[in-house]
């Protein structure tokens, strides 16, 4: 078992001043709260013996995994533990609470049901929120998280997951936003925000380059300093400064050649000197290997019995006596912890407020409405006519419920799953754990409901001939397609597993009016693109997903979902064509080289010169919007959007670099979601992050002296003719 748990750990606008509504996604100055907990960190410090300092550094995960199966020992956890995922013990005569974490991003989740019954809101994958391009609402959903977290007792949220997107193959990109550091940093520090509104501590994960599940506790991400630092590294910073999250959480994989968690130039010379981090870094689940993780910038060693050894208790506790731990050092560590605490409210905490579930669940769903994107849509054949007589819902568990993502961000929502279907995991130590949950709330009761007129016949997908047969009796076909993902695993490729592509090739073959939803946690293949009428991305909608797609499917929402990630024509086409290690044994070492460097996803496409089957930044809506006008100094931009068609909706303006010094390259610079009654224009007016336009040289940012180029984009591929700016150099430090 304890292997089993310990490889898994879950075996487990643009300065928007004029564009965003509300400030809550705009960076924001240290406030005062956080000079005087650093204050009250460093007094308190002072006062610790040295047997307190250390009980700060480690915790174990209060669920009866590995070594802390014994029962014994459960019946020695102390009285405020709550079971989940983690446990660090306070230090009660200094006032100082114990830490009581939960996962995460999408939801409080029950890990192995360890608190019988015990649900919570469960938001819809990472990747709908990134489609939202809306960091209102990734403050939202992650405020309403922590106050449902904190109301269970929980003071520490091990979300968001943050990493952007590398490979669509990755398991885990459901819990992650977008392939953009931009859109991923905006968005990631709403979410911080929003969290620690709540009054608990937020984390970003997993610091850095955890782009692959395959063998990720030895895979190793080679990649070049500057590179990182325009990419992940920069949507990592972004959300930091916009943010301020108490921790941040390093990942299991090793970057260039040193594990995350014990990597001295990730941890203390980027994160911690150059971006002056204040806060802990804790590590990942069974992510430590050495008491000189400690020495290399680790805080913290969470989930400790997943590791070989409390590495942080008695070894570190050695490293001190012989001098290699200096006590600055172990000051530093308790005192990161203790700011971070003070500075949101763990240490003064009064009662928990009452949750609003409803009111919950209505930020579940408005994320499913803003997340689902409008892939294709010929001759208008969404939104479904008022009047339709007869439909035929296809797909397996389309009467049952909405698939969700795998692992350590599972959710149990207060309506329950309506079906589980063990997967398995083959000779993988997780495979236990991977387990196919469908969130109660069917697609095809929600389109009855939302079809009250129309015969609404369904077919599960088990043979093609059925789904023929069901589709030529009806005017309209909806097929239902998924892909499950878990934590542990990638896939080998980007194929809809079984027989689904069969079953939406007999459906379309039967009846030509074929409207096709996608329920997956990635970008898939669609052989049978070209012949059906429309396609709709739902990801994993949450538990108020079934509605959601209905109201897009019936009209009633207008969708506005934009790719936060490419649809790739092929793997062919993909920076790493085959996964790296994909099907060894676990725990094979494997050098995964970063090939693409800064440019993921649409900018690799934009450097190789190949078209996306969808590319970054698309969706479609039932009205018609016109973006234009703009003008930039490469500082500030402003353009103009208007609604051109007769239905209230919203697009997302985005603004791109598209060439430097004369040579084409691409990066988003800035984006807006604007939502306008039929008829309305809006002048939006974007601050351009000046990262996004420079290299980094090593110690600082640099802008050449030249010609840059912007351009407005329908999304990554459909652009405006480019404006030009002249630009003088400009070096600085952060
Ligand atoms: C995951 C983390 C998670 C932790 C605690 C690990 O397996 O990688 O994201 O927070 O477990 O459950």
């Amino acid at each position: 078992m304890r292997g089993y748990y310990a490889t898994t750990a879950l075996a487990m606008l643009l300065g928007c001043a004029a564009m965003t509504a509300s400030a809550k996604d705009q960076a924001r100055p240290v406030p005062a709260a956080e000079a005087a907990a650093d204050d009250w960190a460093a007094k308190t410090e002072a006062q610790m013996t040295d047997d307190e300092r250390f009980s700060l550094l480690h915790g174990f995960m209060p669920i009866p995994i590995g070594p802390y199966a014994d029962p014994e020992w459960q019946a020695k956890w102390p009285k405020d533990v709550i079971p989940g995922a983690g446990y660090v013990a306070g230090v009660p005569r200094l006032g100082i609470p114990s830490q009581r974490a939960t996962d995460a991003s999408l939801g409080v989740t029950n890990p192995f049901g360890i608190r019988k019954g015990d649900s919570a809101t469960a938001l819809p994958a990472g990747l709908a929120l990134g489609a939202s391009f809306n960091p209102d609402l990734a403050f939202a959903g992650a405020e309403a998280v922590a106050s449902e977290a904190r109301a269970k007792g929980f003071n520490v949220l091990l979300g968001g997951g943050m990493n952007l997107i590398r490979d669509p193959r990755n398991g885990r990109n459901f819990e992650y936003i977008s392939e953009d550091p931009l859109l991923s940093g905006v968005m990631g520090g709403a979410a911080v925000r929003g969290a620690q509104s709540a009054g608990v501590v937020s984390t970003v994960k997993h610091f850095s380059l955890n782009s692959n599940e395959t063998n990720r506790h030895t895979w190793n991400a080679e990649i070049d300093d500057a590179a990182h630092r325009e990419s992940d590294l920069l949507a990592f910073q972004i959300a930091i400064e916009r943010g301020h999250p108490g921790s941040v959480m390093c990942a299991y994989n090793l970057v260039n050649g040193q594990k995350a968690c014990g990597n001295d130039h990730l941890l203390n010379t980027v994160l911690k000197k150059d971006w002056r981090y204040k806060g802990w870094v804790m590590s990942d689940w069974g992510a430590v290997s050495g008491a000189d993780f400690a020495i290399k910038g680790l805080d913290q060693q969470a989930g400790e019995q997943l590791d070989k050894q409390v590495w942080f208790d008695a070894p570190l506790k050695a490293k001190l006596a012989d001098g290699s731990l200096t006590r600055d050092r172990l000051s530093d560590m308790v005192r990161r912890i203790l700011r971070s605490m003070k500075a949101n409210g763990l240490v003064d905490a009064g009662p928990a407020p009452a949750v609003d579930m409803a009111a919950h669940a209505a930020v579940a769903r408005r994320i499913a409405e803003q997340g689902i994107v409008l892939l294709k849509n010929d001759g208008g054949a969404l939104p479904l006519a008022a009047n339709v007589g007869s439909v035929a819902v296809i797909g397996r568990n389309a009467h049952v419920g909405v698939l969700s993502g795998g692992g350590s961000s599972q959710g149990l929502p207060p309506r329950g799953w309506a079906a589980s279907v063990p997967v398995g995991g083959g000779d993988g130590s997780i495979g236990a754990w991977r387990i196919e949950r469908w969130f109660a709330g069917a697609p095809l009761a929600a389109l009855r409901e939302a079809l009250p007129k129309a015969h609404v016949g369904f077919d599960p997908g088990l043979y093609p001939q059925d789904a023929a047969a069901l589709a030529a009796r009806s005017d309209v076909a909806i097929v239902f397609v998924s892909k499950y993902e878990a934590e542990g695993f990638d896939s080998p490729d980007l194929s809809l597993p079984g027989n689904q592509d069969a079953i939406v090739e007999a459906t379309v073959a039967a009846n030509p009016n074929t409207i096709v939803v996608l329920e997956t946690g990635n970008p898939v293949a669609m052989p049978w693109l070209d012949k059906v009428k429309a396609v709709v991305a739902a990801w994993y909608p949450g538990q108020e997903g079934a509605a959601a797609i209905a109201d897009v499917l019936t009209g009633k929402v207008n969708p506005s979902g934009r790719l936060p990630v490419s649809f790739p024509a092929s793997t062919d086409t993909l920076p790493r064509p085959a996964i790296p290690g994909y099907g060894t044994p676990e725990n094979t070492h494997v050098t995964a080289t970063m090939n693409e460097g800064s440019d993921v996803g649409y900018r690799w496409n934009a450097r190789t010169g190949v078209k996306a089957l969808f590319p970054f930044g698309h969706g479609l809506s039932y009205t018609r919007f016109a973006t234009d006008g703009l003008r930039t100094d490469g500082a500030t931009a402003s353009f103009t959007v208007r609604n051109g068609g007769e239905r209230a909706g919203a697009t997302v303006a985005q603004l791109y670099l598209v060439a430097r010094g004369g040579k084409p390259m691409q990066r988003l610079v800035g984006f807006q979601r604007v939502e306008l009654a039929p008829g309305a224009e809006r002048t939006i007016r974007l601050t351009i992050d000046p990262r996004l336009l420079a290299d980094w040289n090593g110690t600082g940012w640099t802008i050449a002296k030249g010609d840059y180029r912007f351009a407005l984009g329908e999304d990554a591929e459909t652009l405006q003719a480019p404006v030009s700016v002249s630009l003088k150099e400009r070096i600085w430090q952060d």
